[in-house]
Order: structure tokens, then sequence, then C-alpha cells
């Protein structure tokens, strides 16, 4: 399965249609969750899955997200711009995610400040959406939390769509289809 985690709290807006039709391209069986359906809360900052190898607080982040990152081949992500940065959501979903690397070691671990890599070596895209400026720092940022994570980043698209819907850009939809033709490509023979 190749999961789509999308920033964006608009259903019908640009960085949905951009991940939506990235799945598509990669012809695979997919699914797609948005964030602002699952709360993903705020990491605070308290270490305990370091030693519990999990996640204190049980929301949709633990109780689902987690499971699906865990079990995807693939993962694309993919945030609005907001303020030259990715929205509050995947900002949230990336801090929470740092459990993921500690889950499952808790106190049987020999040493318990390594985290793991758990998403290690699945191919991951990234797809953002903007008005006018600041696409470059978006994309950078997801770019980031994949290669903490040792993801194969396979490629990355930033639409400038105006007050556009992105739908009704050719250039930026084919873009997108490319970027799943590469996920498709990267999960052969896997
Ligand atoms: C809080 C907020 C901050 C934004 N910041 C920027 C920005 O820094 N630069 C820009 O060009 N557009 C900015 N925008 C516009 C969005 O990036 C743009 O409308 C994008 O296409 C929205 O994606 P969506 O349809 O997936 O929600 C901002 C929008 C919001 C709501």
């Amino acid at each position: 399965m190749i999961l789509g985690i999308c920033g964006s709290g608009r259903k019908e807006g640009n960085t949905g249609g951009l991940i939506e039709e990235v799945l598509k391209a990669t012809g695979g069986e997919s699914e797609l969750i948005w964030l602002i359906d699952i709360n993903p809360g705020y990491s605070t900052g308290c270490m305990r899955c370091v030693v519990e190898g999990n996640c204190w607080q049980q929301d949709g982040m633990t109780t689902m997200l987690y499971k699906k990152m865990l079990d995807a081949e693939a993962i694309v992500l993919g945030s609005p711009c907001y303020y030259g940065e990715v929205s509050g959501l995947m900002k949230s979903m990336m801090d929470r995610s740092i459990a993921l690397g500690y889950m499952g070691i808790g106190k049987e671990s020999e040493n318990p400040m390594h985290g793991r890599k758990p998403l290690a070596g699945k191919p991951g895209a990234v797809v953002g959406a903007v008005a006018g400026h600041g696409i470059e720092h978006t994309l950078e940022v997801m770019e980031k939390f994949l290669g903490y994570s040792e993801m194969k980043v396979v490629g990355k698209l930033g639409a400038i769509a105006g007050m556009d819907d992105v739908r009704e850009k050719p250039e930026f939809m084919e873009q997108a289809r490319q970027l799943g033709l590469k996920i498709k490509e990267a999960l052969k023979g896997k």
C-alpha cells in the first residue's frame, strides 16, 4: 500500500489534488490520510518514547497512523506552504513521528537512546502547493524528515497555483503523474 499524508485542511484544495494524482499514477493500492481528520496533536518533547517504546498520547497518530506508516511500501507527504513553511498539521505529524524510532524498544533495549529507523529504505516523495512564494523551504522541511527517517527520496513537486485550482494546471498535474511513475519504478522488484 502506498500512503499519502496530506497536511492541508482543504479537501478540495491543491495539495490533496496533487497527492491524489501521484497516488493514482503509481498504479498500486493506495490510501490518502488527511491529518485534519486524525488531529495529530503535538509532541510534548518529553522523550518518554525513548524509554517506554511508544508515545504516551493515545490518539490518531499512535493508534492508526504509526501502523499505516510502518506498513506502507512508500509514502507521499504533501503540505501547503504556510508562511514559507509546512502547515502546522504537517509539522505536528513529523514531530509526533519521533516515537516511531523507539516503538517496541522500550525498557528491554540495551541502548534505549538509539532510535531505530523503521521507515529506512522505503521510497518517499514530497509535494507542496503555494499561491506565490515559499515552496522551496516547504519541500525542504518534508525532505529533511524523510532523510532523517532514511527513506529514499525519489522526487519532489512544488506547484505554484496562484489563487487557482491546481487540477486546471496541466503542467503540475503532469509532474504529479511523473512523480507517481517514479515511485512505481522504485517499487519494482520489491
Ligand atoms: C496560513 C496561510 C499561510 C500561507 N502562506 C503562504 C505563503 O507564505 N506564500 C504563498 O505564496 N502562499 C501562502 N498561502 C497560500 C497557500 O499556500 C495556497 O493557497 C495553497 O495553494 C493552499 O493549498 P491547499 O489548497 O492544499 O490548502 C498561505 C495560506 C494560508 C492559509
